[in-house]
């Protein structure tokens, strides 16, 4: 049998997650697929992993009817820092006849050879690589690589996966959008039972001044922010608050704002310093780089914060 091994964090599953597990099943001619959510440390800040037991009851929901998957807890219960290795050789001990495949995004094709024991997994699995949309990988140089580390061929994929992010599903859930074409309706559901994904601060403020589209936007460049927040180790909070709220002058009119001066101000600009004026003075806002942040994200000043 051919036996497929497909592993994540899933933060939420998404329809992306599940398009490149059953192309993969397909183009692999798998007779069984095992996806198994990967156990990872729950801290305490809002911007961590949900608890193992809703992601892998997500899992669960969303390949139901899929008779030839099987969703593995082996990781979670498991517990402590998920090692792909460990895991390839759980299911070998499991199927010691059959050949096994461990499924990769192509962004994490560059950082293979760095895992642990890389070596033992592509001893018991040829790794299929599902590259996606808008991430370059340099597919020759690493089979190279590949080839001479390990002496095979990783399989390299035709599906090429949309660019979804869990990160920006996690963000439309906590701006209270819908998640219908992203998520599974089942899963969506489980998320809006458990409320898994707690509302971004000043939503109830932001939809009563701003149109969906521009929420949609708002999503985006929180998105964005959080993945420089991370490369660029700034404040998460700081960098939360000042993308969520950037925009929320976009539609208010700043002659209802009697203390706010703008003459002088270009025209396409006014929003900047209009939202800057109505998080310090309407939401109470006091954290200065906060505050300047939202007032220069359309021009940027000199000198100014990474934030
Ligand atoms: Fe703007």
């Amino acid at each position: 049998m051919k036996i497929g091994i497909f592993g994540g964090t899933f933060d939420p599953i998404h329809n992306e997650h599940i398009n490149m597990a059953l192309s993969a099943k397909e183009e692999l001619g798998l007779d069984k697929l095992y996806i198994v959510p990967a156990y990872v440390s729950p801290f305490k800040s809002a911007y961590d992993v949900t608890q193992p037991v809703h992601r892998l009851n997500m899992v669960n929901i969303a390949f139901m009817d899929y008779p030839d998957v099987t969703v593995s807890d082996y990781e979670i219960k498991a517990g402590g820092a998920s090692y792909t290795y460990k895991t390839v050789e759980h299911f070998k001990k499991l199927h010691p006849k059959d050949k096994l495949y461990f499924i990769i995004g192509g962004d994490s094709l560059g950082t293979f050879f760095n895992w642990a024991n890389p070596e033992i997994i592509t001893k018991h699995a040829d790794i299929a690589v599902v590259l996606r949309e808008g991430v370059y990988i340099e597919t020759d140089k690493l089979q190279k690589k590949f080839k001479k580390l390990f002496n095979k061929d990783f399989i390299k994929l035709t599906y090429t996966g949309a660019s979804v992010s869990s990160t920006k599903i996690r963000m439309t859930a906590r701006f209270c959008l819908p998640l219908e074409g992203l998520v599974p309706k089942e899963v969506e559901d489980y998320i809006v039972k458990y409320d898994l994904y707690e509302d971004s601060p000043y939503i109830d403020y932001l939809k009563s001044v701003m149109t969906e589209s521009r929420l949609k936007h708002t999503v985006n460049v929180v998105t964005a922010a959080m993945t420089k927040a991370k490369s660029l180790k700034l404040d998460e909070k700081k960098v939360y608050l000042a993308a969520t709220l950037h925009d929320l002058a976009k539609y208010q009119n700043p002659d209802d704002f009697p203390g706010f001066v703008y003459k002088g101000i270009p025209k396409q600009v006014v929003h900047a310093f209009l939202g800057a004026y109505i998080i310090e003075n309407v939401l109470g806002i006091t954290d200065k780089d906060v505050i300047d942040a939202v007032k220069y994200h359309t021009t940027a000043k000199a000198p100014m914060s990474t934030l």
